[in-house]
């Protein structure tokens, strides 16, 4: 089997954490049971560009009993756990290319091994995967894709076709790769159907909001071991996961600031009692910066230039790109790393700014990611997903889904009943009077 890991010898450990990941997830444990039983992914070659954490090995396994072949590459070069990798090709036999720490060239190879498996049903998180093959198919690449052209120009064109004519859809985890895959649809560019996992409400209100929320301070906390309690925290974007922190970082007592563009939302974060202002502002009295946008350079030179000395940033956005990086690069004197995921930039005038985990996800890059209870929902959504698209994926077009509602409330009835949670049913008479006009008082 070819694989391209840190080291297999670390498999024990990744068994182990997989095992426990495994316990807390048991929506997913019961599709898998499902799977194991009726293979419905027979047949079906699977390309997964996710983070390479116990999560992902539990949800490669279920679709693997289901029948699939599974390929497995990193969505992110900061975010794999390298015994768990270890563990996926040890224990599991299922091919893993990814390396924490890997660079561009690296991760891109690694993209594009997943993509020589040929598969049938691609599964995003951030859309590199897909956006990789659509370069491929559409002969446009830039210049961080270097690796994919030469690989892509070796191709005879009979195989290069085959890459993405052999694909009857896909499935995305994130906010940012909706985004992105929306924006192929709208282009007219997108070559196959594709589930926005994301969209369905088991995802994003409980992924995106609780466990980005809990993890994002986790990871800050592990890479600073700072006391939250009494600091100014600054969080841009008030959308799914900067509610979430916000709501986490208030409950440690520190004294929140949101900063927004979208005037519904800032509202919302006003009333929800934080303070909320222009990052210009945020920016000289901030504590700790958390950015959660999905956009650009939300934190740049001119917000640098105002900030104490010793702010910490950090993000927790799909990529990299929320913190200027390359001004904050231009602007200092010196660099140093304090700890793992901690650098220390010294600026002319002797202010100090902490960049933690390299501007990536904190989550992930400093900490486990998400807990597995919540990964338990998103994961669900993503097998049903592809166990749907595998049924359905020749009938659809080629647009961005949504995932189908009973999916959605299939997994919140699972994951209700797992708390041993039981809720009311409609009555009849109920149903009725919800469904009608005419009846008033
Ligand atoms: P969302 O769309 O619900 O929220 C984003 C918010 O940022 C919106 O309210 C938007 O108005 C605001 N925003 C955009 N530009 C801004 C700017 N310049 N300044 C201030 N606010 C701005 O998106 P969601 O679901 O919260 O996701 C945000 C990012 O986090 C995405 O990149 C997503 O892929 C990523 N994500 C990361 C996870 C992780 O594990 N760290 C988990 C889930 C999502």
């Amino acid at each position: 089997m070819d694989f391209h890991i840190k080291d297999l010898s670390l498999a024990e450990d990744g068994k182990e954490k997989i095992e426990w990941a495994e316990r807390r997830m048991p929506v997913l444990g019961r599709i898998r049971e499902r799977f194991r039983k009726e293979k419905p992914l027979s047949g079906v070659r699977i390309a997964c560009c996710l983070h390479i954490t116990t999560e992902t090995a539990n949800l490669a396994r279920t679709l693997k009993e289901g029948g699939a072949q599974v390929v497995l590459c990193a969505s992110n070069p900061l975010s794999t756990q390298d015994d768990v990798a270890a563990s996926i090709v040890k224990h599991f036999d299922i091919p893993v290319f990814s390396i924490k720490g890997e660079d561009e060239d690296t991760y891109y190879t690694h993209i594009m091994k997943a993509l020589s498996f040929f598969p049938n049903i691609t599964m995003d998180d951030g859309a590199d995967l897909v956006s990789s093959l659509h370069m491929i198919a559409h002969k446009k690449f830039d210049i961080l894709h270097r690796r994919l052209k030469e690989w892509a120009e070796g191709l005879k064109e009979k195989e290069r076709r085959s890459l993405f004519e052999n694909v009857i859809g896909g499935t995305e985890e994130t906010t940012t790769g909706v985004i992105r895959l929306k924006s192929m649809e709208k282009n007219g560019i997108l070559l196959f159907p594709i589930i926005a996992v994301n969209d369905a409400y088991t995802k994003h209100m409980f992924d995106n909001r609780y466990g980005t929320g809990q993890s994002t301070i986790d990871g800050i906390l592990r890479a600073t071991n700072i006391l939250l309690s009494g600091s100014k925290v600054v969080v841009s974007g008030y959308g799914w996961c900067g509610k979430g922190v916000a709501m986490r970082a208030k409950g440690m007592g520190a004294h929140v600031i949101i900063t927004e563009v979208d005037p519904i939302r800032a509202l919302e974060a006003h009333l929800d009692g934080y303070e909320v202002m222009e990052m210009k502002k945020a920016a000289r009295i901030g504590d700790v910066f958390i950015t959660t946008t999905g956009d650009i350079n939300v934190i740049r030179k001119e917000h640098f230039e105002v900030m104490k000395d010793g702010a910490i940033v950090g993000n927790s956005g799909h990529f990299n790109v929320e913190i200027d990086i390359g001004a904050l690069e231009e602007m200092k004197t010196e660099k140093r790393k304090l700890r793992g995921h901690l650098e220390e930039y010294v600026l002319k005038d002797g202010r100090r700014i902490y960049l933690v985990g390299e501007g990536r996800l904190v989550n992930l890059a400093c900490a486990e990611g998400h807990p597995s209870e919540v990964m338990d929902m998103s994961f669900s959504n993503q097998a049903l997903c592809v166990e749907y698209m595998w049924k359905n994926g020749e009938k659809l077009e080629k647009k961005v889904y949504s995932v189908p509602k009973e999916i959605d409330e299939e997994i919140a009835y699972l994951k209700l009943s797992s708390y041993g949670i039981k809720i009311d049913k409609l009555t009849k008479e109920q149903k009725v009077y919800l469904s009608s006009w005419e009846l008033g008082t």
